[in-house]
């Protein structure tokens, strides 16, 4: 079958301004979901991100017969079935595009008392399972996967699950869920180490819902058996969203903007530390706790950045953020390099080889290491037909790139952009980027 692509037509401009506020976060929307189905009681979820990839999460609650309910487009009730109150689906599961509910849920349903088939679309299907599949098989889970160790993934019913612990084998905030996830279910203790720290909302989550789980230096320690009981949920701005307009401020020719109401969890917040030591004018404004989270207002203006080195033991910080940063590094003085990001490899897309080949239609020199990359930074862009591969980030950023672009940049396959952020082109319009959406709705 052949689908409708979409292209967005980007104008070349120079300045950006006013205030914005982008969507939920998408980590924490899953979670929200996740966790609010099988709490006891009754989870507002409010600020939640309405975007393809965390609805496909609803979508197969409701599946699992829990009621979750759009109270408005940011607003959701879910009336909590317990540990131990899904149903079986007859059904698969659509996990779409969105590889946190398909690693996360697949740790969830290995512990169930019913057999579930979880699917996803074709770039989803091309991305390694076998870093969930695995750890669940040795806690007794039994997970059918394709022998690439790809999705479609069927999932027999586990209902002895023994705990592990497990040192995972690259840093991921999806593995230690899954694992956790799984450990909810399993007699005994669980541990999950990371090789470096990942994003903690998992483990904030379960604590607050009543989880007993207790985080000692790298390892996470679950011991199952408590209900979790529900709670409201505010849901911060999305970090990742708020990073392409970031960019846009840093490398615009003038003018300043401000993103409000954006979560700064320390572990997502690796691309504001990088713009800073770039030479970005970013301020902080008004920090404040919602609900255990940092969120602030952040103001950039425009400016001039020179080039760095990422430390490596920063890209978990940031592993959302490297193709917005790409283009960054492609118009800081200098030459940028990137190691230890292998993962981008296996993300919506080979985010090293989608940023290299763009970048170079744009006229920047690039090297590309098997882990990174190196980016000599230009002081403007020649315009181009890039091609987003269907990674909603890679097309995100190249729109950004037009604010240094001398003639109109085209960027092909643009409808997955609706998976994390919903209205991007329009609020890109709001600031001065000017877009035009060509092709399906
Ligand atoms: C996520 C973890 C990260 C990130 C993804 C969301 C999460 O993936 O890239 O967008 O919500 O746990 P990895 O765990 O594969 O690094």
């Amino acid at each position: 079958m052949i689908l409708p692509t979409r292209d967005f037509l980007v104008s070349p401009s120079s300045a950006v301004r006013g205030s914005i506020l982008v969507p939920g976060d998408k980590s924490i929307s899953h979670r929200a979901v996740i966790f609010g189905a099988i709490s006891e009681g009754h989870t507002h979820v409010s600020g939640f991100l309405p975007g393809e990839d965390t609805l496909a999460t609803a979508q197969i609650f409701r599946q699992l017969g829990v009621a979750v309910t759009r109270i408005d487009t940011t607003t959701l009730s879910i009336d909590g079935v317990g540990l131990h109150g899904l149903r079986s689906s007859a059904a698969d599961l659509d996990c779409g595009n969105a590889g946190t509910a398909m690693r996360l849920l697949t740790g969830l349903l290995a512990g169930q008392t019913f057999a579930t088939r979880l699917v996803g679309d074709e770039s989803l299907s091309r991305r390694p399972m076998r870093r969930v599949t695995d750890p669940l098989a040795l806690m007794g889970g039994r997970i059918h996967s394709t022998a690439a160790g790809t999705a479609p993934l069927v999932i027999e019913p586990s209902p002895n699950l023994t705990g592990i612990d497990y040192l995972c084998p690259v840093a991921s905030a999806q593995i230690k869920s899954c694992v956790l996830l799984a450990g909810l279910y399993a007699h005994g203790e669980t541990c999950v180490r990371e090789p470096a720290p990942t994003r903690d909302y998992t483990e904030r989550m379960l604590a607050a819902l009543g989880a007993e789980i207790r985080v000692d230096g790298n390892a996470i320690r679950l011991l199952p058996g408590r209900n979790l009981l529900a709670g409201p949920i505010a849901v911060p701005g999305d970090f990742s969203s708020a990073a392409f307009f970031l960019v846009a401020g840093a490398i615009a020719r003038q003018g300043e903007l401000t993103v409000t109401n954006v979560g700064l969890n320390p572990r997502r917040t690796g691309l504001l530390d990088c713009l800073i030591e770039m030479g970005a004018d970013i301020a902080v404004l008004d920090e404040r706790l919602v609900a255990g989270e940092r969120v602030a207002d952040l103001r950039v203006r425009a400016g001039e950045l020179r080039a760095i080195d990422v430390p490596i033991a920063r890209v978990p910080d940031m592993i959302d953020e490297f193709p917005a940063f790409a283009i960054a590094a492609a118009c800081a003085r200098g030459i940028t390099r990137i190691h230890g990001a292998h993962e981008l490899r296996v993300k919506e897309s080979d985010r090293l080889a989608a940023m290299a080949a763009g970048l170079r239609i744009l006229g920047v020199a690039v090297e590309e290491y098997p882990d990174g990359m190196a980016i000599e930074g230009q002081t403007e862009f020649s315009g181009g037909e890039v091609d987003s591969l269907g990674d909603h980030r890679i097309a995100m950023s190249f729109a950004v790139a037009a604010l240094r672009a001398t003639a109109p940049l085209a960027i092909r396959d643009c409808a997955n952009v609706d998976t994390s952020f919903p209205g991007f082109a329009e609020m890109a319009g709001l600031i001065g980027i000017s877009i035009e959406v060509r092709g399906a709705a």
